[in-house]
């Protein structure tokens, strides 16, 4: 069966004007989350992703998983500039989005990201996720985890009846004996971030995958490279997160990064790590690793 090359990516965080709302929004979570960010803006660079997204695109690959945070604070202007970015990535049968808890900053936000994303999360129209992609030996499992909380706070939750329904695809696409490519924004291991900023039913989520199983997860949020394992019923499934696609080198977080993921089914499969190297702020290869094999990780 030919290779199938899918490229990661997370957190591009695009760039969004600064501008304070009105009196009557000084108290809300948005402004909050606007105070907070002109702290750390400089984390992130449209140039930096400039160079991340062009090493994608030479890459070619078949299909383009981004796991969340396109946006700072959700609102429309925003979405609508995610939407310019996202079709110069790529055509929607060729990219999938899982929305991240940045693109869901407030509840009146939902709407606004379902027209702006809504071909990017998946095929057809579903109104629920998970939202199931069957590409060549492949099915990409899309769920959201992403979710309003209170000002300060970045938690996700899948909830009980996305669970649900992701056991019957997993157990469904298992049966179809595809490749099953799981992504969410929020880590899937524990301990991976703060309890501020985790998955609140992450021990839920590791139980369906103990019991239903997959063959990766992919996931963002943590701004850091992570290379883990949850268990699953036949041994370990390997979980990746990517750093941010927009991290210039020299800030506290990782710098930026993509994955390509080559998946040979029944062979395993095999991650090339590429993103800024420090010396020459170029975009080239910081490593390449065989799964399943890993150990306590690589370099951030
Ligand atoms: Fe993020
Ligand atoms: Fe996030």
């Amino acid at each position: 069966m030919p290779l199938f090359r899918l490229a990661h990516l997370s957190d591009p965080h695009l760039p969004s004007p600064l501008t304070l709302g009105p009196a009557g929004e000084l108290v809300s979570k948005r402004t909050l989350s606007r105070l907070a960010w002109r702290r750390k803006h400089r984390q992130h660079d449209p140039a930096v992703l400039g160079q991340i997204s062009a090493d994608i695109t030479a890459y070619a690959p078949d299909h383009i998983a981004l796991t969340g945070d396109l946006t700072n604070f959700s609102t429309q202007a925003e979405f609508a500039a995610a939407r310019t970015w996202l079709e110069s990535l790529g055509p929607a049968d060729r990219v999938t989005v899982s929305p991240g808890n940045h693109d869901a900053l407030t509840a009146d936000a939902q709407a606004d990201r379902v027209a702006a994303f809504g071909p990017w999360f998946g095929d057809g129209g579903e109104a629920h996720f998970p939202r199931v992609r069957r590409r060549g030996p492949v099915a990409l499992v899309n769920l959201c985890s992403a979710v309003p909380t209170p000002p300060l706070l970045a938690s996700g939750r899948l909830g009980e009846a996305q669970l649900e329904r992701l056991s019957q695809a997993l157990d469904d696409l298992g049966r179809e004996g595809l490749f099953r490519v799981v992504l969410l924004h929020h880590p899937a291991g524990a301990g991976v971030v703060s309890r501020r900023k985790a998955l609140a039913d992450g021990p839920e989520f590791r139980e369906v995958l103990r019991r239903h199983g997959a063959e990766l997860v992919l996931h963002g949020h943590a701004h850091e490279a992570v290379f883990g394992v949850v268990a699953g019923p036949h041994g370990p499934i390997p979980v990746l997160g990517v750093p941010s696609a927009s991290a210039p080198s020299g800030t506290q977080h990782a710098a930026a990064r993509w994955h390509a993921i080559e998946i040979e089914p029944g062979e395993g499969l095999r991650v090339i790590a590429r993103g800024l190297e420090a010396r020459s702020g170029e975009v080239g290869e910081l490593g390449r690793y065989a799964l399943p094999g890993l150990s306590a990780g690589i370099a951030a």
